[in-house]
C-alpha cells in the first residue's frame, strides 16, 4: 500500500494497515531549513514563487516518514484577488490594512479567480505532483467565517473578541450574507482549481469559529460551509473540516458536506465516533504533546491511535504545529504512527 492509497482509503473509511500521518503546518518555523529560506524571501515571495513554495512543501517530506504533503501557501493568499490583500509582517499575525467595514466595502469585494488571480498556487501544484511521488498532496483554503473575519477585523480579531465580526453581522444581516457568499464563491473556486492542479485532497480551516455560539454558528457560518463542500461534492477527492476549539459545534458537523471531520484535541475522538459511527475522523494530538519527554509522547500517541482502533482515521495534531516545537518530536510522532501495528 503506498502512502498516497493509505490516506485515500482511510478518508474513505476503507481498511488500511495503519492510520496514515501529516501534521497540520507541517512546514514552517520549528524546521532550519525554512528558517534559512525565511531569512532572504518574505512570506509573500515565498506563497508567490511556485518553485519556492513547493520547496517548502516538501521540506518537511524529506525528514519524516508523512503519508500526505500540504501545499505551502495561506488561507489568506484568496484575498488579494478579492480586493484586500493580507500582510505579514512576521511578528503578531497577517493584516489586512483596508478592512472591510460597511455594507458598501462589501459590494466593492470580487469572487477572487483562482487561474488570474493566483496562478502561482496552482504552477506550485503542477510542479509538486511529480516530486510527491506516491504521497498524497493536499490543498486547502479558509473556510467562509474564517475569511470574513479576517477582512472585517483586519487583524489582532481574536485578541478583541472578533467584536467588529460580531458588530457587523447583528448591524448588517443583509450584507452579512453578501459578504459570506463572496467568501464561499472563492473558497469553493479556489479548491476546485487545486484539485483540478494535482491535489488529492483538500482541507477547510475554520480556525474562528470557536467565537461563534451554536445558535450563531448554525444561522451565520454553518451554510456557507455547505456551500463550499457543496460545490465540490462532484470532484471525486476527499472534502476535510477542521474547525479550532470547537466542541460546541459537533452537534453540526453531519450538516457540513465534509466527508472528513478534523477534530481538535480538547474532544475524545472515541466518543465522537461513538455518536456518528462510520464517519472518518483526524486528529488529533495536543500539538504541545510533541514537546513533552519522548515515552509521554510515545504513549500519548499510542493511546491516541488506540481509541479509534485503526479504523476510518487520520492521524494528525488537534491543531497545526506551535512554532519552536522540537525536531524531535515531531520524529518521534510520525515513527510511532508508521510503526503501530492495528
Ligand atoms: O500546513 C502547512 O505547513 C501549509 C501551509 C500553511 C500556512 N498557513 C503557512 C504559514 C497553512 C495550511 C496555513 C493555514 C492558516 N493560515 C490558518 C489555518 C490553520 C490554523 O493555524 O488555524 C490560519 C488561521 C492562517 C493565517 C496565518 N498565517 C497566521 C495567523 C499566520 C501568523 C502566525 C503563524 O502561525 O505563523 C500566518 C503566517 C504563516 N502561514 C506562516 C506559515 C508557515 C508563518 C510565516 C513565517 O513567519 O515564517
Amino acid at each position: 500500500m503506498t502512502p498516497r492509497e493509505r490516506f485515500l482509503r482511510a478518508c474513505g473509511g476503507k481498511d488500511v494497515d495503519r492510520p496514515p500521518v501529516w501534521l497540520m503546518r507541517q512546514a514552517g518555523r520549528y524546521l532550519p531549513e525554512y528558517r534559512s529560506v525565511r531569512e532572504s524571501i518574505t512570506f509573500e515571495e515565498r506563497v508567490a514563487r511556485p518553485e519556492v513554495a513547493a520547496e517548502l512543501t516538501m521540506q518537511p517530506l524529506r525528514r519524516f516518514p508523512l503519508d500526505a504533503a500540504i501545499l505551502f501557501s495561506d488561507i489568506l493568499t484568496p484575498l488579494a484577488g478579492m480586493g484586500r490583500a493580507a500582510r505579514f509582517p512576521g511578528e503578531g499575525g497577517p493584516v489586512v490594512d483596508n478592512p472591510v467595514r460597511t455594507p458598501e466595502d462589501v459590494a466593492s469585494l470580487r469572487v477572487a479567480d483562482p487561474e488570474g488571480d493566483m496562478p502561482f498556487v496552482l504552477e506550485a501544484i503542477r510542479l509538486l505532483r511529480p516530486q510527491v511521488g506516491d504521497r498524497a498532496l493536499l490543498g486547502f483554503a479558509g473556510a467562509p467565517f474564517t475569511l470574513a473575519a479576517y477582512l472585517i477585523e483586519g487583524g489582532g480579531g481574536s485578541s478583541k473578541g472578533f467584536a467588529e465580526t460580531k458588530r457587523f453581522l447583528y448591524h448588517h444581516p443583509e450584507a452579512w450574507h453578501r459578504l459570506m457568499d463572496v467568501c464561499a464563491r472563492t473558497a469553493a473556486a479556489h479548491l476546485r482549481a487545486q484539485i483540478r492542479a494535482g491535489c488529492d485532497a483538500v482541507q477547510l480551516f475554520d480556525t474562528w469559529a470557536e467565537t461563534l455560539s451554536p445558535e450563531e454558528y448554525e444561522r451565520h457560518a454553518l451554510p456557507y460551509v455547505r456551500q463550499v463542500f457543496d460545490a465540490l461534492h462532484g470532484q471525486g477527492v476527499p472534502l476535510l473540516y477542521f474547525a479550532r476549539g470547537t466542541p460546541h459545534l459537533l452537534p453540526f458537523l453531519p450538516r457540513t458536506g465534509a466527508g472528513v471531520w478534523s477534530v481538535d484535541w480538547r474532544v475524545s475522538l472515541a466518543r465522537v465516533r461513538a455518536e456518528n459511527p462510520g464517519v472518518p475522523l483526524q486528529g488529533n494530538l495536543d500539538p504541545t504533546l510533541l514537546f513533552a519527554p519522548r515515552e509521554t509522547l510515545v504513549r500519548e500517541t499510542r493511546r491516541m491511535l488506540g481509541s479509534l482502533g485503526g479504523e476510518a482515521h487520520i492521524a494528525n495534531l488537534g491543531h497545526g504545529i506551535v512554532p519552536g516545537t522540537p525536531i524531535e518530536g515531531v520524529q518521534t510522532f510520525v515513527e510511532t504512527v508508521a510503526g503501530w501495528k492495528k
